[in-house]
Formats: C-alpha cells, sequence, structure tokens
C-alpha cells in the first residue's frame, strides 16, 4: 500500500491514461496556446517527456533534494520565455489533469496532499527569481 496519496493518484493516473504526455501538454496548449511554439524544436516528443519526468520526480520529492533543481529551472525557463507564471502553474495542471482521469477515485486524501506538496514547491522558490520579478 502506498504511503503517499501523491504518488498513488499519479500511479492510477499512469495506469488508466494511455499517454500521459499527450494528456498534460494538451491541456497545457489549450489553456496556453503561446506554449506550444516553444516545443517546434521536439517533434518527437523526448523534451516533452523528459521535463514532465523531471516535474513528476520534483513533485514526489516534496520540497527535499530537487526543490533547488525546481529553482534553476525557474530561471532557466526564464531565458527561453517561460514566465514565472507559467512555469509555476504546471504543477497545478498536472493535479487538474491527473484529478479529471480519477474522477470518482480522486479522494480528499489526495487532494489534501497535492495542496501541501503544492505549497511546499511554491515555498522553495528560488529566491534570486523572487527578488528578479520584484525588480529588487
Ligand atoms: C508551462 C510551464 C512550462 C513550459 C512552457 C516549459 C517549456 C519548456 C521548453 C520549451 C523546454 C525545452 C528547452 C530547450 O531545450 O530549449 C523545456 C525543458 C525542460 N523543462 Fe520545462 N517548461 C515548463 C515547466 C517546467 C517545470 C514545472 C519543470 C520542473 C522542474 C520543467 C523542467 C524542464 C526540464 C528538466 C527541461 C529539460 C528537458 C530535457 O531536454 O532533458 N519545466 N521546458
Amino acid at each position: 500500500m502506498d504511503q503517499d496519496p501523491v504518488a498513488e493518484s499519479l500511479e492510477c493516473f499512469a495506469a488508466r491514461c494511455a499517454d500521459p504526455a499527450a494528456a498534460v501538454y494538451g491541456r497545457l496548449f489549450a489553456l496556453h496556446p503561446e506554449a506550444e511554439a516553444l516545443f517546434l524544436m521536439d517533434p518527437g516528443g523526448h523534451v516533452r517527456g523528459q521535463m514532465l519526468a523531471v516535474a513528476v520526480e520534483a513533485l514526489l520529492d516534496g520540497g527535499g533534494r530537487l526543490a533547488g533543481l525546481v529553482g534553476i529551472e525557474r530561471m532557466n525557463h526564464l531565458n527561453i520565455g517561460v514566465p514565472l507564471a507559467l512555469f509555476d502553474g504546471f504543477f497545478n495542471l498536472l493535479r487538474a489533469v491527473v484529478r479529471d482521469a480519477l474522477g470518482a477515485d480522486w479522494t480528499p486524501a489526495m487532494a489534501i496532499a497535492w495542496q501541501a506538496r503544492l505549497g511546499a514547491l511554491a515555498g522553495e522558490k528560488n529566491s534570486d527569481a523572487n527578488h528578479l520579478a520584484a525588480g529588487t
């Protein structure tokens, strides 16, 4: 039995969704059509797959070892034209896709655990990025 409801929800999502990456990026491009052009150099989807894998890893890690990596990626993404708000919204988008795919199997424990995990990730934002965004 899985101890972590976030991991449990992701496992359930992977088990019932034939193409998780297509579900995630389909929703991203529907909400933010401008983001699709950023992936023109990735026709095979390898970069997208890798990016999703790293984001999921960071999510499962909570505020642990990979929190610094997320902070660094925020800055890297700013440089390639991904605004901070869009970057940060990716984790919320992931939650929405997983929640919708699980339907009635999305439990209150999952909702609580996801909320806490998203909060932990937001709290670990790179302070350099915050200074930059604030112009300080
Ligand atoms: C909507 C939000 C996001 C957009 C539009 C976006 C866009 C992109 C783009 C265009 C690339 C390719 C960069 C290049 O090779 O020139 C990329 C790569 C990458 N992104 Fe994101 N990103 C987003 C959110 C995230 C998040 C939340 C993470 C979590 C850490 C992340 C992690 C990565 C990683 C690790 C790569 C490198 C993948 C590889 O080539 O191995 N991204 N992203």
